[in-house]
């Protein structure tokens, strides 16, 4: 899921958006890639490569995680067989997208098609740039596997490690890969969308890669998904509702149980994340305001479409406008998980620790705060044309 929120002045500098870091402004299309060498490193210029899509600059931190806290991760391993194993669907009981969508083994294909189209129909040219950016968002999946294998103590080692941060990390992109698939394939029938764009744009997204700047680090990356799958959570509940309300029941239907799915997931990763609390307290409240400082940036932030270089944070637009997935949801979910984790009872921290607390408790009103102001500045909402639905021209 991915989405830009409005332009909100935060901290002390003014971003372009909750999604995208800091040095987001200083990216040239096409010219300046992240290095990812090591920290430290600056921003370089690359030779313009065709599959070289917009990047963003800024340094990348690695392994910030010690050494040996590795050692805590290996220690959970009963522990996360018995606790978040269990959050896993036995393939024989999960939904496939199959089932949601019409049967080409059939007689009635034909007929159950004509009827999707209609019904696709009636879905204004809004709703489509939404879906399609989820889509596209859950396409990219691949780079979701990567990330989670960078985290140093829980990555799977071999591709087929035995271990239950391994089996996790395989099974749920297992499940994950279910809701692309049946997005793309919805999407693909619906006949209102240009699917050779929207393929461009995975392509173009799974080359670039994401950064969400968790350092190799299990704490920072268990927080960032705890995060992510609640904004998916929300996104595809809030894309379901439309769906309803456009008279697409079926359609209402594709994006509840993906959804659902999402659910499970976050209740896996906040679990994990109140784990930490528990065993250390000081390094996870450290962890939880290193992520809100950087702030969560989206998995597709660095979405492109060979055309337009600022395709993310005007889709993002558009879900905010539908209140699909808004700054509002961005200061709701981190309210959240501050009352999941027990943020503000936590004690026996150092004084950095207890600073930490204090700023993470008082982030979502303040988020909240500035969000109020920037809407009463709003400007007009301006006009775009997405290449996903043929160039025609939707409100921001
Ligand atoms: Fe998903
Ligand atoms: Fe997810």
């Amino acid at each position: 899921m991915a989405l830009k929120l409005n332009n909100l002045p935060f901290q002390s500098n003014t971003y372009p958006s909750f999604a995208l870091p800091p040095m987001a402004s200083l990216r040239s299309p096409k010219f300046f890639m992240a290095s990812t060498l090591s920290s430290g490193s600056k921003e370089v210029e690359s030779i313009k490569k065709p599959f070289t899509p917009p990047r963003e600059v800024h340094v990348q931190v690695m392994h910030s995680m010690p050494p040996q806290k590795i050692e805590i991760f290996k220690s959970l391993e009963d522990w996360a067989e018995d606790n978040i194993l269990v959050h896993l669907k036995p393939v024989e009981k999960c939904w496939q997208p199959q089932d949601f969508l019409p049967d080409p083994a059939s007689d009635g294909f034909d007929e159950q098609v004509r009827e999707l189209r209609a019904r696709a129909k009636e879905i204004p040219d809004e709703y489509f740039v939404v879906l399609v950016g989820d889509m596209i968002t859950e396409e990219a999946l691949p780079t979701y596997q990567t990330m989670l294998n960078t985290l140093d103590g829980v990555r799977d080692e071999t591709g087929a490690s035995p271990t239950s941060w391994a089996i996790w990390t395989r099974a749920w992109t297992a499940e994950e890969n279910r809701h692309g698939d049946l997005l793309n394939k919805y999407l693909y029938l619906s006949g209102q969308v240009d699917m050779r764009q929207i393929e461009k744009t995975i392509q173009y997204l799974i080359g670039s890669g994401m950064d969400p700047r968790t350092e190799n680090s299990p704490y920072l990356g268990f927080i960032y998904t705890s995060f992510q799958e609640r904004a998916t959570f929300i996104s595809h509940g809030n894309t379901a509702r439309l769906a309803k309300e456009h008279g697409d029941m079926k359609l209402a239907q594709i994006c509840g149980i993906i959804a659902a799915d999402e659910k499970r997931h976050e209740t896996a990763y906040t679990k994990i994340v109140e784990k930490l609390f528990e065993i250390d307290p000081n390094g996870t409240i450290l962890a939880l305001e290193d992520m809100m400082r950087k702030k969560i940036s989206m998995p597709a932030h660095l979405m492109y479409d060979g055309r337009d270089d600022n395709l993310f944070e005007n889709f993002s637009a558009v879900a905010q406008r539908l209140g699909v997935y808004t700054a509002k949801d961005y200061a709701d979910i981190l309210e959240f998980l501050v009352g999941r984790w027990q943020v503000e009872k936590l004690t026996g921290l150092s004084g950095e620790g207890q600073k930490a607390q204090e700023y993470v408790c008082g982030l979502p009103a303040r988020i909240r705060r500035l969000e109020e102001r920037a809407q009463a500045r709003a400007k007009q909402a301006t006009i775009k044309p997405f290449s996903w639905i043929f160039d025609r021209e939707v409100k921001l």
